[in-house]
């Protein structure tokens, strides 16, 4: 575990490198799944949420609204970790018109250095970030006032859409890592971000709101919560339903979704693992 946490640490010293020096090439060719996500996958009524693999979804509002997390779309790990992506992209970058694209935190699962361009390409997308985010969307070329960049307890609207940066605990890995608590037409969805067990600290970054839909990861590696430990923080805070995600989109990172479901339910928590590409009507 040691060697691969430091192959993770040479990896974002590189891209750091890799991005100062101008050097964007994308590898074409990721495989893809069948069917097509994004803009054509939902339906225009009520508010949807699309798994896309790892840690990444895409909330669909009422009126159209689409705010992406986390989306891993591309193999830039692979590329430049040499962690091979196990399960195909649900969709092409390129298919996804975002009105806002956030990212917890700069590691290339959950901001995918190949897939921005085709987000960036859409002059209406909005960016949010954590604090280590800037760095790499300044050396993208994301321009001053198409991001902003959330410090936990700071919020931020967009449209109909406001976001909260939510205290996270990835150690060392990403120090400025947040969760995200986003609302939209209602509803109350909390993202995580990749983050180990810090309940107390989480539930006072929280304060008093019900959630609705609270998306965690459960690979337990990497600085991440496994199995019981999603269940203790989803026990914590009582969402309306419990995904797990961040889990066998690499060799190298584990994960266990049968034993989140079991003690999810042990838990009395409404424990949902989804398929890349399934979606989630909520009203
Ligand atoms: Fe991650």
């Amino acid at each position: 575990m040691e060697r691969l946490t430091l192959k993770l640490r040479y990896c974002y010293g590189h891209v750091k490198n890799h991005l100062m020096g101008g050097i964007m090439k994308r590898k074409k060719g990721v495989p893809q799944a069948s069917h097509t996500a994004g803009e054509t996958h939902f339906s225009s009524e009520g508010v949807s949420l699309e798994f896309l693999g790892q840690a990444g979804f895409l909330l669909k509002g009422k009126e159209g609204t689409t705010v992406v997390i986390d989306p891993y779309l591309s193999d830039c790990v692979e590329r430049l970790v040499g962690f091979k992506r196990m399960q195909p992209a649900v969709t092409a970058p390129e298919n996804i018109c975002a009105d806002i694209v956030l990212s917890t935190h700069s590691h290339l699962d959950h901001l995918d250095i190949d897939a921005y361009p085709a987000f960036i390409s859409r002059p209406s997308t909005f960016f949010i970030g954590a604090p280590d985010c800037e760095e790499v969307y300044r050396s993208l070329g994301i321009s001053k006032g198409r991001y902003k960049i959330l410090h936990e307890g700071e919020s931020f609207s967009h449209g109909d859409v406001s976001v909260r940066a939510i205290y996270a605990d990835h150690g060392e890995l990403a120090p400025d890592a947040v969760g995200f608590l986003i609302q939209m037409d209602g509803l109350t969805f909390y993202n995580v971000g990749d983050s180990g067990l810090a309940v107390q600290r989480i539930l006072k970054s929280l304060g008093d709101v019900k959630v609705d839909v609270m998306m965690v990861p459960i690979n337990g590696a990497f600085g991440n919560l496994d199995a019981a430990g999603a269940c203790a923080l989803g026990a914590a805070v009582r969402p309306g339903k419990l995904i797990g995600c961040h889990f066998w989109m690499f060799i190298e990172q584990g994960g266990d979704p049968a034993m989140f479901l079991a003690e999810s339910k042990r838990q009395g928590l409404n424990g949902i693992i989804m398929a890349p590409g399934e979606v989630l009507k909520l009203s």
